[in-house]
């Protein structure tokens, strides 16, 4: 690190952040250390998956139906108890739990309302291609003291902040209060998250990049087909797929791009959810100079229905995002609002 930079752990940079806002009462900032010292825990065990026996499947199934694999398990657990006895947290959702997820009534309840996928990407874990933690985070909205479902079910557009974790070459935490977007990279030699990557944006011009699973090309809509197509030819994209939604929105992060998680015929919503995957990686998207969109709205508009309710995803340069839209309507249905 070039001498005259400063060493700025995420503490520190949030206490500055703090600062710049009179009616802050530091609570955020205990809020998201919280949550990166959860993130340094579960990035602990990543690291060392193939040592020890943290590999494979839980032999238990979500409530998606897919298979648990013992670090999603361990993520999940990780993350509700760095929160639960904090009395910062009126309650929680996870994408491993079916139902919302109430504070336990021996510890206080607070203002916030954590919503996350505690490890993104399961399906790489035992290839050792990189993996992910999602947080999404509301302020309580409901009357009573504790935190109800409809604290969980807000827009996107009413997140306070929303952050993620790439367990990847390095451990990065990536976060954003609507002030811009921040990266932190862990200096696992002080156990500390450095800043690396202040106020970051995606570039301008972008590069070329289309990022799908291409396998699913017969189920997609004329449309979809269509647009992809065109990157491909005319459009003289490349792509790239990595198949972790926090490794290929990183990408895209920081090198511009369109990433799509489509909808497909029989399954308009696609597989993404919006409450822990969509609407968090919406806000950074957006607050980095990009788009975010379902292929017909913005992801920060549509209200929630249900806990775990799919959305298609098409975030990142925004060009390549109005693009991606105006396809999507000439020849087949968008979304459904
Ligand atoms: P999770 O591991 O939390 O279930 O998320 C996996 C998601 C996301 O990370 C990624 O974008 C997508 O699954 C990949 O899906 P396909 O394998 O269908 O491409
Ligand atoms: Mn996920
Ligand atoms: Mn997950």
């Amino acid at each position: 690190m070039p001498p005259e930079s400063h060493v700025v752990t995420i503490s520190r940079f949030l206490v500055d952040q703090e600062r710049r806002h009179p009616e802050a009462t530091g609570k955020f900032t205990s809020l998201l250390s919280d949550i990166a010292l959860a993130a340094k825990v579960i990035g602990r065990e990543v690291n060392k998956a193939g040592l020890v026996d943290i590999l494979g499947q839980a032999g238990d199934e979500n409530v998606h139906g897919e298979d648990q694999q013992k670090l999603d398990v361990f993520a999940n657990q990780v993350m509700y108890r760095a929160l639960d006895h904090t009395g910062l947290v009126a309650c929680m959702a996870s994408e491993e739990n079916e139902t919302f997820l109430p504070i336990p009534d021996k510890f206080e309840a607070g203002d916030y309302v954590v919503i996350y996928d505690p490890l993104d990407g399961s399906s790489n874990i035992d290839v050792n291609v990189s993996i992910g933690t999602i947080f999404s985070i509301h302020r309580k909205i409901s009357a009573g003291e504790r935190g109800t479902l409809e604290d969980c079910l807000q827009p996107g557009s009413r997140q306070v902040a929303a952050g993620y974790v790439l367990y990847g070459s390095s451990t990065m935490l990536v976060y954003t209060t609507g002030a811009g977007v921040h990266g932190f990279t862990l200096d696992p030699s002080i156990g500390e998250f450095l800043l690396s990557h202040p106020d970051m944006r995606l570039p301008e011009p972008p590069k070329k990049v289309y990022s799908v699973n291409e396998a699913y090309y017969a189920r997609w809509t004329r449309g979809q087909q269509r647009l992809v197509t065109h990157l491909k030819t005319e459009g003289a994209f490349g792509s790239r797929y990595i198949g972790s939604l926090v490794a290929d929105v990183h990408r895209t992060l920081l090198q511009g791009g369109l990433f799509m998680y489509p909808g497909e015929k029989g399954k308009p919503d696609g597989k993404l959810r919006l409450m822990y995957e969509a609407a968090p990686m919406a806000m950074i998207i957006e607050q980095a100079g990009g788009r975010a969109s379902t292929g017909a709205v913005d992801i920060l508009d549509v209200e929630p229905e249900s806990l775990h309710q799919r959305v298609p995803m098409y975030v990142g340069s925004r060009d390549f995002v109005d693009l991606a839209e105006r396809m999507l309507a000439e020849g087949s249905e968008g979304w459904r609002r």
